[in-house]
Order: structure tokens, then sequence, then C-alpha cells
């Protein structure tokens, strides 16, 4: 298994309908290809997991890359992991309102990263949503 995290910044404001159909598109493929993962976006910046086989997954991240809906697309983690962690989730998906996907979400895994090391990133990053920032998280597209 292996997992990629990158963080980008939105190029536009989204709307609800715009990040559900972003997110519908996203799924069709991932279902198909054995992707799982987590998108997280803040207003202004998108936090997103992919875990699935290496080479389907670094494919994906290119083709994310140069997609014209965001910028400053920085890959923060990629790497081999024991285990799947979003089993169930083709691309799950919350908005963060009224918190930050880089000071709520990244500088807080970091910290939690020297605390547990078994972990996958993703699922510390999961951990963090569900028990910090439990009320700031509204799913988008369940
Ligand atoms: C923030 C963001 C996340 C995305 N996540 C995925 C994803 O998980 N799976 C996917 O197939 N496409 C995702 N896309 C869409 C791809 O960038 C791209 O539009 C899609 O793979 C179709 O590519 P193609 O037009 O080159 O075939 C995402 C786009 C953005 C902006």
């Amino acid at each position: 298994m292996f997992e990629l995290i990158y963080q980008s910044s939105a190029l536009n404001t989204f709307s609800d309908d715009q990040l559900e159909s972003l997110v519908s598109e996203a799924r069709n493929f991932n279902v198909a290809h054995d992707i799982t993962g987590l998108l997280v976006f803040d207003g202004k910046s998108f936090l997103q997991i992919l875990e699935g086989d290496k080479k389907i997954v670094e494919d994906l991240y290119d083709r994310i890359s140069m997609d014209e809906r965001h910028c400053n697309v920085n890959l923060r983690w990629s790497q081999h992991s024991a285990k799947r962690s979003f089993t169930d989730w083709s691309m799950g998906c919350f908005a963060l309102e009224g918190a930050s996907v880089e000071k709520d979400l990244m500088l807080k895994s970091r910290f939690e990263n020297r605390l547990s090391d078994t972990l996958s990133h993703g699922s510390r990053l999961f951990s963090i949503l569900s028990n910090q920032l439990y009320s700031a998280c509204r799913p988008v597209l369940t």
C-alpha cells in the first residue's frame, strides 16, 4: 500500500456544488482503480490523502497537480504504508469551517507524529479531524 499527502491552494472560491462535482468525478475514477482517501477543504487550501497502488497513486497525483482548479500543489508526504487507513472511502470529503488546513491540521500532525510512530500519516490526520476539529468539520457529499 502507498500513501501520498499533498496540500494545494484553490484558484477560485469553491461552492458546495463545485466541491461535490469534483468529489463525485474523483470517486468514479477512484472506485474503478481501488484508490481511497480523504479530501479536506478550508475555503482556501486543499489537503488530500491518496492511498492505493504506488503507480496508480503517483500517476493520479501527476494529473491532479496539473488541474487548473488549484495551484501551489505541494507534496507533503509519500511513502509505503503497512495498511489502508480509509477502506470505506473512495474519497471522503470534509469542509473545514473556522479551522485551517495548515495551522490546525498540518502543524498538529507534525506534533502528533512524535507521539505515535505506528500510525500512518493519513490516520493521524484523520484522528485530528475527528477528535480535535470535529465541530469545524462538515462532511461534503456523504
Ligand atoms: C483538489 C483536487 C482533488 C482531486 N482528486 C481527485 C481524485 O481523488 N481522483 C481523481 O480521479 N481525480 C481527482 N481530481 C481531478 C483530477 O485533477 C483530474 O481532473 C481527473 O483525474 C481527470 O483528469 P484528465 O482530464 O486528465 O483525464 C482532483 C482535482 C482536484 C482539483
